[in-house]
């Protein structure tokens, strides 16, 4: 696992935001999954400033959702679909069509594994971006999920609810209880894991994805077992990290080529 500690959520989004120009001028139609969440927005903000000046297209991009809440109206303006909406595919310019989520109005356990299929039939995610949750989520996999997890619908702990309720007007009651989410098995089979943590909040979710044991108890933890797992960490949240000033050292000495 790579860590790259950054000096702020910025920095943060402009490294991510390159490494996804760089492998979408490699692979134009590249399958990138996207996360929602406070944490990806300074990407996709980098991103469209690299698309403005010429240095990204995501026009033949294909993007995948990584979770979606179970239970809201359709068109709700929280259902991650439309802020995926907003803050992928319209700024972005990636047309509808290249759009691959789960479909939550039916069937739901048809759906997840629906959705297992299609991104198989995709050719697989080729760069997963992922927040973590202040109590290790990836996806919406919370502590205790299957390891080799599948797409599936999950129950959210009361810590996310409370977490994510900021979203809601600050209304704990109108945080969905349910959830689909990309298993934890399904997240490792992308070519390319990069995680984006920033602020305090999540620095010991960081210390224990890092440098804990590898358990269900920290779903993030199973990175350690991706062969390519970047973790990308703002002061704040790398700050509980025992190996952080090996990880500086080994970034800074790092030929640029090599990216992330
Ligand atoms: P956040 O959420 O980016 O809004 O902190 C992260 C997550 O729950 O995965």
């Amino acid at each position: 696992m790579e860590v790259v500690i950054v000096e702020d959520a910025a920095k943060g989004g402009a490294l991510v935001a390159q490494a996804i120009a760089r492998l979408l001028a490699g692979r134009p139609d590249a399958l990138i999954g996207v996360a929602t969440g406070s944490t990806p927005v300074p990407v996709y903000e980098a991103l469209a400033a690299l698309a403005r000046r010429g240095e990204a297209d995501l026009s033949r991009a294909r993007v995948a959702q990584l979770d979606e809440y179970v239970g809201l109206p359709p068109g709700h303006p929280e259902s991650y679909r439309s802020v995926l909406a907003r803050q992928v595919l319209e700024p972005l310019g990636v047309p509808e069509g290249s759009f691959l989520g789960p479909d939550t109005a039916g069937d739901i356990r048809a759906a997840c594994e629906a959705y297992d299929r299609a991104l198989a039939a995709a050719g697989g995610v080729d760069l997963q971006l992922l927040g973590i949750g202040t109590d290790g989520h990836i996806g919406f996999n919370e502590p205790c999920s299957s390891l080799t997890s599948r797409t599936r619908i999950k129950t959210l702990t009361e810590r996310t609810r409370a977490d994510n309720a900021r979203f809601f007007g600050h209304d704990v009651g109108q945080v969905p209880r349910h959830v689909i989410t990309q298993g934890v098995g399904t997240i490792l089979e992308a070519r390319h894991v990069v995680l984006l943590a920033t602020g305090e909040a999540k620095a010991e979710a960081v210390a224990a994805t890092v440098e804990g044991p590898l358990s269900a108890r920290c779903p993030s933890s199973a990175l350690q077992l991706h062969p390519h797992a970047t973790v990308v960490a703002d002061e704040a949240a790398a700050s509980r990290l025992e190996l952080a000033g090996y990880f500086r050292r080994t970034f800074a000495g790092k030929p640029p080529w090599q990216g992330i």
